[in-house]
This record gives structure tokens, C-alpha cells and sequence, in this order.
């Protein structure tokens, strides 16, 4: 099943608010439907917000309307912009979108139409070469997996959050089918419950085994010696090997620690912001206060209860057993300006 789709001149991308309930998908004919699907959640997972924005921007090429004033150098600029304030904390999204930027610098004395065919390519393209990247990641990443392995993950990191095999998931996947008996433990992940309404719906369709855990029981399986290694994803990953990713991840990163438990990090090349030293620059995403208040359509708390909701952490590298990328298994110490460049993926 297709997450995100280009069909006669929309974007298509399948609700992920709606998941496992409801299989709808929501058709985009403007950048603004993109903005608005982005920062709704409707589709989310860093890897797959930088695709849909890169397709938004294609779509904005369209949108723009000649002689209605204005070029169409401002129209991409302002559309770019607007893509990009959806959401702070991933980096792929800004990557993506500076990607389609350089081919448009590269080709705006083209005409309109020629210019507009160009950008629907590269953004194609940004998806078609994030998916071989999340395949090569899954090969390494599976290399980690001892045959009967118990993972502990969180949040989603599967086919719906990226360009179609996942990142951390997908190394999951891929060692199921190499047949490694792997086991999976789904941690809910409140307040959006990514991993219940999204992982668990995944490993279902793949016929991986796994249980699904409210977040709090962690600690428990730990100390039952029950994980055998934990494998997440990122949003954004500093040149020092600091990460962010779904809040709640740190405290997973503390108990590996704690337990002696291998921790692993999986994401492509996209994730990574070589512009930062350190997690401490990487900006935090604050959500709507009323995700913590509600489960579903339910108020679990009192009306206009304070809340706080900051929707990523920052994990520190000396708690990160080793990352896994499309270049392959990174150990510490990390000094990933050795070995990626700033523009990123390599194709
Ligand atoms: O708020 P979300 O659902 O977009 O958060 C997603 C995550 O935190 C994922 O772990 C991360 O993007 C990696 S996805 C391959």
C-alpha cells in the first residue's frame, strides 16, 4: 500500500490520523494541502515529510499562475517556506526541500511548463532514492540482528513513515525475512500512540510477532531481561552522533544503558544536520496541548487541564550503541562530518 502517491497531477497520501480504523487517502492538488497534511499528522515519520514536501514544492511549480504578479521564483520561495514551518524538528523536511531548490536554480531560464516537468522528477526522484536508501539500511541494520533477537521500538518507523520500507522497522522486516524469528515489543507511544495505532498495524500486516506495551512498562522488561536490543529512528541527528526523535525515546536510551542493552539508531542520510555540532541546537517541536489531553475522541483529564507537550527529545550519543545508515553501521566516537556531506544523500 502506497503511502504517499503522484496520480494526474495530485498528490495522494494515505491519512495516517485515520489508521488502523480507516484506509483513506487525501488528495493534495495545492502545497497548502501538503502544509496542512504535514502538520496535521496526516502524514508524518521524518523521511516521509521531507518526500511529501518536496512533492509539495513540485506542486507549487503548478499552482503558480503567470502574470497574476509575482514570479514564479517568489511563488516556490513562499511556498518553500510555508512547506518547511510545518514542523521544526525533522531535518529531512528541510533537506528535501533545499534539494528542490538546487534544481530549480538549476533550471529556472527553462520555460514554465519545462521547469515545472524538472521539479515533478527530482521530487520522484527524492522518493525513489530514499527507498533504495532505506533498503541498504535494512541490510546493515539486519547484520545487528541475533536470530531470535526480542526489539524493543518506538514510535513508527516502518512503510508509513518513510518512502516505503522503513527505517528502523525495515531493518525489523528485513530480518524477518531472512528469517531470524525476530520478536517485537511495540511501545504505545503517547500522546499520538504512534506505535499502537501504526507499528502494531505494520508488524500485523507483515506477520512479524509482537506485543504491544503502554510506555510505562518498559522498566519492567528490562529488568525481566526481556529486550534484547532496542532499534528507533530520528528526526534529526547532530555531527556529534546526538539525536532527537519521538519523545519518550530518551528514556528508553536510559534504561539500555542501565541494562547493558545495545541501543541502535537507524535512519538515512536525510536525518542528519551536519550545520549542528551537538542535539543541544536541535529545535523542538511543541504540539497542541490538547494530544495530551485527549485519547481518541476521549478527555482523560479535566477541561483546559495545563499541559506541556513537547513532542521530540534529544537522546545523547554516549547512550547510542551505534547508528545505521545507508554508508553503513557508524560506531562510537562519532564524527559524522567524515563521512557524510551536506548535501547529503549520494546518488
Ligand atoms: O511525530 P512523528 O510521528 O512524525 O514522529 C516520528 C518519529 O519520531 C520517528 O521515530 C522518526 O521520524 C523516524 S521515522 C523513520
Amino acid at each position: 500500500m502506497d503511502v504517499l502517491r503522484w496520480e494526474k497531477r495530485q498528490l495522494l497520501l494515505l491519512d495516517q490520523t485515520l489508521l488502523p480504523h480507516r484506509i483513506e487517502y487525501l488528495t493534495c492538488t495545492h502545497y497548502r494541502d501538503v502544509a496542512e497534511a504535514i502538520s496535521l499528522l496526516q502524514v508524518r515519520g521524518a523521511p516521509a515529510i521531507g518526500i511529501a514536501a518536496a512533492y509539495g514544492y513540485a506542486l507549487a511549480a503548478l499552482n503558480y499562475q503567470e502574470g497574476k504578479g509575482g514570479t514564479l521564483e517568489d511563488y516556490l520561495k513562499k511556498a518553500a517556506e510555508e512547506l518547511g514551518d510545518t514542523r521544526p524538528t525533522a531535518v529531512n523536511l528541510h533537506w528535501a526541500l533545499e534539494q528542490m531548490n538546487r534544481v530549480y536554480q538549476t533550471v529556472k531560464d527553462k520555460a514554465l511548463d519545462e521547469v515545472r516537468e524538472y521539479l515533478l522528477e527530482a521530487a520522484k526522484g527524492i522518493h525513489t532514492d530514499e527507498l533504495r536508501l532505506e533498503e541498504r539500511i535494512a541490510e546493515f541494520g539486519s547484520s545487528l540482528i541475533p536470530k531470535g533477537a526480542r526489539i524493543l521500538t518506538y514510535c513508527n518507523t516502518g512503510a508509513l513513515a518513510t518512502a516505503g520500507w522503513g527505517t528502523a522497522l525495515g531493518i525489523v522486516r528485513t530480518a524477518h525475512e531472512q528469517g531470524k524469528e525476530v520478536k517485537v515489543y511495540v511501545s504505545e507511544t503517547r500522546p499520538v500512540l504512534q506505535g499502537a495505532r501504526l507499528t502494531a498495524w505494520e508488524l500485523h500486516q507483515a506477520g512479524i510477532p509482537y506485543k504491544l506495551i503502554t510506555d510505562n512498562m518498559a522498566g519492567y522488561l528490562f529488568r525481566q531481561n526481556k529486550v534484547d536490543l532496542v532499534l528507533v529512528g530520528a528526526d534529526r541527528i547532530a555531527a556529534n552522533g546526538d539525536f532527537a526523535n519521538k519523545i519518550g525515546t530518551y528514556n528508553l536510551a536510559v534504561l539500555a544503558g542501565f541494562h547493558n542493552c545495545p541501543f541502535y539508531v537507524a535512519a538515512p542520510s536525510s536525518t542528519i544536520d551536519l550545520d549542528i555540532d551537538t542535539g543541544e541546537e536541535i529545535p523542538i517541536e511543541m504540539r497542541d496541548p490538547q494530544e495530551v489531553r485527549m485519547v481518541g475522541s476521549q478527555l482523560i483529564t479535566i477541561e483546559g487541564c495545563p499541559v506541556l507537550n513537547p513532542s521530540f527529545d534529544v537522546t545523547p550519543h554516549q547512550l547510542v550503541t551505534a547508528i545505521i545508515t545507508e554508508k553503513g553501521i557508524i560506531k562510537p566516537p562519532y564524527d559524522l562530518v567524515k563521512i557524510f556531506t551536506k548535501e547529503g544523500v549520494s546518488r
